[in-house]
């Protein structure tokens, strides 16, 4: 039998210390602004193109977009009905029952630790490259896990100023796009003829290299979802999420594809295959101080998407152990500064560790394919509730139902299909561990058993 929760039951327990209802819908945009420009479009935009799409990667950030964009508008219908901590989680146990709630939930910590860890990598490493400028040479790992820990300590400190340190940079990281967007458009609108040379051949890997390429840059766009998990923090859930959700994807995918055509009119995309992709490009064009502003804007704007995919991972865990699938200190709220703190800071460590240890394109396909899963669960989960539930009164519809579900999830699977065989046996591995655990905890602590 399926275990499911009434959206009643799912609605917070507003006695005794609880989140502080605290962001505005720019501050949510801004969030989810924060978490989705990042490593996808600074460091992997480079390698997707040299070694996957070509100059056809402009068609994969589409093909990605087209699939983010079905999601999001399912996660914007779930939001606005379930304004709790937990996103897809949450949105799970009311469609499709607890085993299901458990395996999103499970892996959503997949998802958003090892993608908190793979950007905290690509932060580091160009974090090392601006220490080596100034004569110092410290070692990666050791950046990279006090780079976790630093933002551990943000997130603990409170979600007000969480949102406060995320304004500041996503406006850094934002005008560091723009930057790149208006140089390099402007010198390729002088040298029309590099543009024109360098993409051709436009399909050099046809267009399997082009689906291939988008289940990779996917996790550029990774990020939109981070914004549902704070959706008991908003000030107005029900009107908000749905905009900050599907606004920040808008923002991004126009901001990536102007970005991916102009790196690649820059720069063959056969030497693309490097670290710092968008600081390469705009060395092309002879900008001095614009080479200098846009590696430093790389570096500031990193650190964001980390503090967001950590703040997602400790609401996924405070969740779950309010509903008692994990243990209950994991949920506890610190009284004064209204966050799970003890959560954050277990899983910051995690992250942290898993940073300094594991190769970033492992991270990556791993982050990918755990938040793939979770799209196709969301999708399914919005037919599922319009069947069963029709009445709920939903303040925002997504729009041909079960059209605009079904492409999401097919978009999905055929990304995840492109996906190399390790990636899916450390998914499935995952996933039994995740099931150890709920058979052997989980089920029985469960508040619902
Ligand atoms: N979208 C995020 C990034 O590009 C995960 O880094």
């Amino acid at each position: 039998m399926l275990r499911r929760k009434l959206i009643s039951e799912l609605l917070p327990d507003e006695d005794g210390p609880s989140l502080k209802r605290a962001l505005s819908l720019t501050q949510l945009t801004a969030l989810g602004v924060g978490c989705i420009i990042g490593a996808g479009i600074f460091v992997l935009t480079g390698s997707t193109a040299a070694q996957f799409a070509g100059p056809g990667i402009i068609l994969s950030f589409l093909l990605s977009a087209l699939g983010c964009a079905c999601c999001a508008l399912c996660y914007a219908e779930f939001a606005a009905l379930v304004p709790v901590a937990g996103s897809a989680y949450t949105y799970a146990y009311a469609s499709l029952g607890e085993i299901f709630a458990w395996i999103i939930g499970w892996d959503l910590i997949l998802e958003y630790s090892f993608g908190a860890a793979a950007v905290a990598k690509g932060w580091s490493a160009n974090l090392v490259i601006v220490f080596q400028k100034l004569g110092f040479n410290p070692d990666q790992r050791v950046v990279s896990f006090c780079a976790v820990l630093l933002m551990t300590a943000i997130l603990v400190a409170g979600i007000r100023q969480s949102a406060g340190v995320n304004g500041i940079i996503v406006a850094i990281k934002t005008a560091t796009v723009l930057l790149f967007i208006v140089v390099a458009g402007a010198y390729l609108l002088r040298h029309p003829a590099q543009a024109v040379t360098n993409w051709q051949p436009f399909l050099p890997f046809g267009w399997g290299g082009v689906v291939r390429g988008a289940a990779v840059i996917c996790f550029a766009y990774l990020g939109f979802d981070a914004v549902s998990t704070a959706a008991q923090e908003a000030r107005n859930p029900q009107r908000d999420m749905p905009r900050a959700i599907i606004g920040s994807l808008a923002i991004c995918t126009v901001l990536y594809v102007f970005t991916a055509a102009l790196l690649t009119g820059l720069v063959p995309y056969t030497e693309l295959n490097v670290s710092a992709p968008i600081a390469m490009g705009i060395e092309r064009t002879g900008a001095a101080w614009a080479s200098f502003a846009v590696p430093l804007g790389t570096v500031l704007g990193l650190s964001t998407v980390t503090l967001v995919m950590l703040l997602g991972q400790s609401r996924v865990v405070y969740a779950m152990s309010r509903d008692g699938l994990l243990p209950s200190f994991l949920g506890k709220i610190h009284p004064s500064l209204h966050t799970p703190y003890l959560a954050t800071s277990i899983l910051g460590l995690f992250v942290a560790t898993l940073s300094a240890a594991v190769p970033v394109t492992d991270l990556v396909l791993l982050a990918n394919i755990g938040t793939l899963l979770a799209f196709c669960i969301v999708c399914g989960g919005i037919i599922v509730l319009r069947r069963r539930d029709p009445q709920l009164t939903r303040p925002f519809r997504t729009p041909w139902v079960p059209l605009v579900p079904v492409v999401g999830i097919l978009v999905a699977v055929s990304m995840m299909a492109s996906l190399p065989a390790a990636t899916w046996l450390r998914l499935l591995l995952w996933q039994i561990l995740g099931l150890l655990v709920y058979f052997t905890y989980g089920r029985r602590a469960s508040t619902k058993s």
